[in-house]
């Protein structure tokens, strides 16, 4: 049986029931309680030019609009979601977001291209491989909302994403994003000794690619593959790709969320870390 990959997990999001299910959180649910509690708290620059990965149909990316935020570039590798989180835009006066096709664990060489004042007709250079300080503006923060870090098969390839928003961010940039914990509750404890005991004899679902991984379908939101980190293996990966950790906390603890949102996302953990 064929392991999951990028592949799979872009076509389970360009897939309609996803596309649909995301496309309604985009327009009727915006940013979270918390995610405007920690944006406002790390990302108090409105004019700053911020970086959203992973924007799917645009939920946070309007959230962030409608919020202030007025230099914004989101990106996804899913293209019929993108695709409606372009449309949602244009529908809400958001014309001015720039939105890219891009994959998190490669990014365009010259991302940051889209930051620097062109005269018109000026194509960007293919050739620059890197963003520089001093030559190019930089993202002044990142974001990668709703666990979509988490969605990336393999723990190198999470890696390479982390490595990717560093590249294309300013020293001291803030970077927020959300995971599962596995080791939330005495449930979910249990449950992952369980799962650890199927590794540890050849059992797990030959699908999955780490321990941690989980691979499943529901009505109405398709086919979801999620990462589940311990809270050691975030700080350790943070650590490896240049980022320093600087907050984490459980959604509850930083906002009460709406029954909406509830019902849309599990409990979650914040991380926020600055571009060393
Ligand atoms: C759970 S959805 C969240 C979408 C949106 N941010 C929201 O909160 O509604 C995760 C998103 O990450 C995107 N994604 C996952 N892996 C990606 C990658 N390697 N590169 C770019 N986007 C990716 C998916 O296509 C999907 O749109």
């Amino acid at each position: 049986m064929t392991k999951i990959s990028s592949t799979t997990v872009r076509d389970d999001f360009n897939d309609p029931v996803a596309v649909v299910h995301y496309a309604r959180a985009a327009h009727f649910m915006g940013l979270w309680a918390s995610e405007k509690v920690l944006v406002e708290r790390h990302f108090t620059d409105l004019s700053a030019p911020l970086l959203e990965a992973g924007c799917g149909a645009g939920r946070a990316t309007i959230g962030l609009w409608d919020a202030g935020y007025r230099n914004l570039t989101a990106f996804d590798f899913a293209g019929e979601l993108l695709d409606q989180a372009r449309s949602l835009a244009a529908t809400r006066g958001a014309d001015a977001i720039r939105f890219l096709h891009a994959d998190a664990t490669a990014l365009p060489p010259d991302i940051c291209h889209v930051l620097r004042d062109k005269p018109s007709g000026s194509p960007p250079k293919p050739s620059e491989g890197t963003c520089h300080v001093l030559r190019d503006k930089l993202f002044g923060g990142a974001l990668f909302l709703f666990n979509g870090l988490m969605q990336i098969p393999g723990r190198e390839n999470r890696r390479a994403a982390l490595r990717e928003l560093r590249r294309a961010c300013a020293p001291g940039a803030p970077l927020l994003f959300s995971t599962h914990d596995r080791d939330q509750t005495q449930v979910e404890r249990a449950l992952w000794r369980l799962e650890a005991l199927r590794w540890e004899r050849g059992e797990q679902d030959p699908r999955l690619v780490d321990f941690g991984d989980r691979y499943f379908e529901e009505a109405g939101t398709g086919r979801t593959f999620m990462h589940l980190p311990d809270r050691a293996e975030i700080l350790a990966d943070l650590a490896a790709t240049g980022w320093a950790h600087t907050f984490d906390a459980l959604r509850k603890t930083v906002a009460a969320e709406s029954r909406a949102v509830r019902d849309f996302s599990d409990e979650c953990r914040f991380w926020v870390a600055h571009k060393n």
